[in-house]
């Protein structure tokens, strides 16, 4: 006999899932700074656009693969055309990368949840974080641990595991609707205290005031591009796996209108909190909110933020909505990224939920714990993330375009495929987007920030160091990814239909 393949419960399982996937850390501390860095009020313009000529109609590309050909991206991409497979693998071991260190910031959130009611961090927090807490050394090779990472390190790894092997229903779903909406209302409850702070007027000025010369500089347009694409988790396998769980006559791209705008109108509401919150800390100081430093990334999170924590009248109960938030958004991004590596496993190697999440996660906990609590790979964490981010998922989007629409012209059979059932219909408009457009500006986008990672290296860190964790993060992708293609599918028993090729 044999089983059909997994599937969401209906259409608000999926979109909740692909909400819980969108939303994540880049919503919370990624979009306020790099619009406050772009023009503010007018970063909004390049925004829009990004999200409406490349964000949407590539989310609409990767639901059409997953869904029409009914897998996980190997899968999916080997139906296409037999060669593709290699992108699919690719996509995999992105996947795989991120979510050996997303798994470490969603410790350090949950970690940061329990220092706030003792405000744990003291007078210093910056000493506190990369000191007391993750000792972290010079880039070299040293394997001391550090206990305060590991035990929430591997709690965050138990809970993935066990989510993970409970199945795409029962399991992904289910902790998609637990967490997202407490995400939801504790993030919401935040802002609206934000709101109340002394100077928070002052930090949305800051925030919105537009700077319209902003609009004229290229790398402000590259900015909202790159935002778009990281922030809607499109172009790494992510969506096309979960579209592949989607019953068969689904409405495809009215849900992913849904999931596009929630994800933005989430980025705006962080904006507001997180600025707000920084006029506070503006008005605390005396100093004005454009003299502020560590207004984006880790360092917002867990140095700004319990600063602030500190001075606020009832710090404590905003730092655990703050961290707690962090986490929540973190945990539903990391089910995704690691869905798309335990699907891609089951599939090719006929392996069943439980043992996919089973022998992948302990596998991957095992190097997450190696690398990331100890003191040598937390600053590993910074490298691969700017690698994986700009080299990978901008590549792979790259390849995507240009194989699937130029070479193999899938084009319109996609289009069609989105448009059999959907209540939102597509022109041929959608296909100049994702075949001429997409890949004009990301190929642009790719070259440039080759050429300074090359040229300039990143943060001075030296040359041998970001070959091995840079450059070596995408190497191991792209040979695990030949490897992973080159071995033989082995089909289960109980394996759904239709089976590769
Ligand atoms: N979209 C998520 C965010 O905005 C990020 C993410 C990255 C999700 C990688 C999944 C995988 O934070
Ligand atoms: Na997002």
């Amino acid at each position: 006999t044999q089983k059909p393949r997994e599937e969401w419960t209906g259409q608000v399982g999926f979109i909740i899932a692909a909400i819980g996937s969108a939303v994540g850390l880049g919503n919370i501390w990624r979009f306020p700074g790099v619009a406050y860095e772009n023009g503010g009020g007018a970063f909004l313009v390049p925004y829009l656009v990004a999200l409406l000529t490349a964000g949407i109609p590539i989310l609409f590309l990767d639901y059409a693969i997953g869904h029409r050909f009914r897998g996980s991206a190997p899968t999916a991409f080997r139906r296409i055309a037999r060669w593709l497979e290699g992108l699919g693998w690719f996509q995999v071991m992105i996947c795989f990368v991120i979510a050996l260190y997303y798994t470490a910031v969603i410790a350090w959130a949950v970690s940061f949840f329990v220092f706030s009611f003792d405000l744990r961090w003291g007078d210093d927090p910056a000493a506190f974080f990369t000191g007391d807490y993750l000792r972290l050394a010079d880039p070299g090779v040293s394997l001391e641990f550090v206990p305060a990472v590991l035990v929430p390190l591997v709690a965050v790894w138990v809970v993935t595991i066990v989510v993970l092997a409970l199945g795409v229903a029962k399991g992904v779903q289910r902790a998609n609707t637990v967490f997202l909406p407490l995400l939801v209302v504790a993030f919401a409850v935040l802002v609206v205290r934000s709101l109340f702070l002394e100077g928070a007027a002052d930090g949305l000025n800051a925030l919105f005031t537009p700077d319209w010369a902003a609009l004229g500089d290229p790398n402000v347009w590259i900015a909202a591009y790159s935002q778009i694409f990281f922030s809607l988790s499109i172009a790494f396998g992510i969506m096309v796996t979960y579209a592949s769980y989607r019953r068969r006559r689904s409405n495809l791209t009215t849900p992913g209108l849904v999931v596009a705008f929630s994800n933005s109108s989430f980025e705006i509401l962080a904006g507001i909190g997180v600025f707000a919150t920084l006029g506070f800390l503006a008005h605390e100081q005396g100093v004005g909110v454009g003299e502020l430093e560590g207004i984006s990334g880790p360092i917002l999170s867990f140095v700004t933020f319990p600063a602030i924590v500190s001075q606020m009248p009832g710090g404590p109960i905003f730092g655990a909505l703050f961290f707690g938030s962090l986490a929540m958004a973190g945990f539903t991004s990391l089910l995704s990224i690691l869905q798309v590596v335990s699907a891609g496993f089951q599939e090719k190697f006929g392996w069943t939920p439980r043992q996919a999440s089973v022998r992948l996660g302990v596998v991957s906990a095992i190097i997450s714990v190696l690398l990331f609590s100890t003191t040598t790979g937390l600053v590993a964490l910074d490298t691969a993330d700017q690698w994986a981010n700009n080299v990978g998922i901008v590549g792979s989007a790259v390849l995507m375009s240009v194989l699937l629409l130029w070479v193999l012209r899938r084009g319109p059979e996609l289009r069609y495929h989105l448009n059999a059932v959907s209540t939102f219909r597509l022109g041929r408009w959608w296909q100049v987007l994702v075949a001429v457009l997409a890949p004009l500006v990301l190929g642009y986008m790719l070259v440039s920030r080759i050429v300074t990672l090359v040229v300039d290296g990143y943060e001075g860190y030296p040359a041998w160091y970001l070959a091995l964790v840079g450059w070596g993060a995408i190497a191991f992708m792209v040979l695990a990814a030949l490897v992973l293609t080159a071995l033989r599918w082995r089909r289960s028993p109980d394996d759904f239909v239709p089976w590769p090729p």
